[in-house]
C-alpha cells in the first residue's frame, strides 16, 4: 500500500521542560500490539519529534471488536509508511537515530510479530542498538514522559518512582506498585474481564459501537448515575482484585428487562450508572491498595492512572480526589498518550537503553508477558 493510501493521525510534537542532556538519546519506537501502527521519535530530554498513528478502528467497527487475522494484515500494509512517514515529519533519516524499540509483547501475536520485525530488520541493517519494549510496560512509565495533573489538562510535568500505579486498558486491569523500569509488584488484578472490555461490551450491548469507552464516557456525562443499581463487586471484600464480569451480568439482565428500542435519556443513565459502578470498583480497591503493607513500606507520593481507559473523565476525577485525600499528587498521561501509540514505545525503550537492557541476541515475541517477569 502506497503512504498516501494510509489514513494517520500525525500526532505531532510534544517537548519536555527540562532539556539538560545536550546529546540525548533519539529512539524511534514502534508499536502493533492491538489496532493501532503507531511510530514515534522520542529525545532522552522528554521531547516527541514526531508522533504518527495508524488507527484500524474504522476496519473492525463493523465486526464489534478488533480482528486478531485482519489487524496483522493491516499492520503489514502499513508499517513501512507509519515508520517512513514519522522519519520524514521529525526531518530525520536513519542514521540520526540512536536506538531503536518495538513492541515484542503481550499483545495479538500477528501483530507484534509486524512491528516487531520490522525494528529488528531496521536495527540489524543499521547496526543499532534494539530495545525489546513490553507493552504494559509502555503504558506504565508514560507518565514519566509526559503527565497531565488534571482532568482534561495535557500538562507537561513528569513523575519519579516510585508511584502506584493503576492499570486499565482493553486487555489489562492491575494495580501495580511500580519501584522502578522492570520493576513491578503485583497489589491487585483482574480476576475475569479487563475495564476496557467491561465499557467495550456494555456498548456493545447497547448498539453503540467500538470501542465503547469513550461513547459511554461521553453519554455518561448526561446521565443519572443512580438510575440502574450496577453491582459493586468485590467490593465488601479484603484485598485489591477486581471482578467486572458480575456488572456486565447485571447490564445484560437489566436490558433483558427493557428490550430496545432505547431512548437517550434510557442510553445515558444506563452508561452513567454502568460508568459509576466500574469507578466505584476501582476507587474502593485503590483504597485498599494505599492500606496494603507493601505499598505502605514504599508509600508513594504519587497516584497514576494509565492504559487507553485512563482518557475516562469520571474515573480521572475521582483518582484525583482520591490521591487529595491520601495527601498524594495525581498524574495521568495526556489524553494523546493514554491508548495504544508508539511515543510510550519509544520512551520504555530509552528508559531500559539508559539501564541496559538490550536485545543481544535475536528474541522471539510474547503473546503472553507479565510486568512481573521482567
Ligand atoms: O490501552 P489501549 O489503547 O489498548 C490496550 O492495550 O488494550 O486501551 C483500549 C481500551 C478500550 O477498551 C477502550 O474502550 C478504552 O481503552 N477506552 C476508554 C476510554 N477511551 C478508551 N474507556 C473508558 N473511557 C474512555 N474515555
Ligand atoms: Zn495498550
Amino acid at each position: 500500500m502506497t503512504d498516501e493510501k494510509i489514513i494517520q493521525t500525525d500526532m505531532g510534537t510534544m517537548h519536555g521542560t527540562t532539556t539538560n542532556d545536550a546529546h540525548p538519546v533519539v529512539c524511534l519506537g514502534i508499536e502493533s500490539s492491538c489496532d493501532e501502527t503507531s511510530a514515534a521519535i522520542v529525545d532522552s530530554n522528554r521531547n516527541i519529534l514526531a508522533h504518527i498513528i495508524y488507527s484500524q478502528i474504522p476496519e473492525h467497527q463493523k465486526y464489534g471488536g478488533v480482528v486478531p487475522e485482519l489487524a496483522a494484515r493491516a499492520h503489514i500494509l502499513a508499517i513501512d509508511a507509519v515508520v517512513n512517514q514519522t522519519l520524514a515529519r521529525a526531518g530525520k533519516n536513519i542514521n540520526d537515530i540512536d536506538i531503536i524499540a518495538a513492541t515484542a509483547g503481550p499483545g495479538l501475536i500477528g501483530g507484534v510479530l509486524v512491528g516487531w520485525m520490522a525494528a529488528t530488520g531496521i536495527a540489524m541493517s543499521t547496526n543499532k542498538p534494539l530495545i525489546a519494549v513490553n507493552h504494559l510496560e509502555g503504558h506504565a512509565l508514560v507518565p514519566r514522559l509526559h503527565a497531565a495533573a488534571a482532568n482534561g489538562n495535557d500538562g507537561n510535568t513528569s513523575v519519579d518512582f516510585p508511584y502506584l500505579l493503576m492499570l486499565a486498558s482493553g486487555g489489562h486491569c492491575q494495580i501495580l506498585l511500580v519501584r522502578g523500569v522492570g520493576k513491578y509488584e503485583l497489589i491487585g488484578q483482574t480476576l475475569d474481564d479487563s475495564a476496557g472490555e467491561a465499557f467495550d461490551k456494555v456498548a456493545k450491548m447497547l448498539n453503540l459501537g467500538y470501542p465503547g469507552g469513550p461513547v459511554v464516557d461521553a453519554r455518561a456525562k448526561n446521565g443519572n448515575p443512580h438510575a440502574f443499581a450496577f453491582p459493586r463487586p468485590l467490593c465488601d471484600k479484603p484485598g485489591c482484585d477486581f471482578s467486572f464480569s458480575g456488572i456486565k451480568t447485571a447490564a445484560r439482565t437489566f436490558l433483558e428487562r427493557t428490550p430496545a428500542p432505547h431512548d437517550d435519556e434510557f442510553i445515558n443513565d444506563f452508561c452513567a450508572s454502568f460508568q459509576a459502578a466500574v469507578v466505584d470498583c476501582i476507587i474502593n480497591r485503590l483504597n485498599h491498595a494505599m492500606r496494603d503493607e507493601r505499598v505502605c513500606a514504599v508509600a508513594p507520593k504519587t497516584l497514576v492512572v494509565a492504559g487507553g481507559v485512563a482518557k475516562n473523565s469520571a474515573i480521572r476525577a475521582a483518582m484525583e480526589e482520591l490521591a487529595a485525600a491520601h495527601n498524594m499528587t495525581f498524574a495521568a498521561p495526556p489524553m494523546s498518550l493514554c491508548t495504544d501509540n508508539g511515543a510510550m514505545i519509544a520512551w520504555a525503550g530509552i528508559e531500559n537503553y539508559r539501564i541496559g537492557n538490550i536485545v543481544r541476541a535475536p528474541i522471539a515475541p510474547r503473546p503472553r508477558w507479565p510486568l512481573t517477569e521482567l
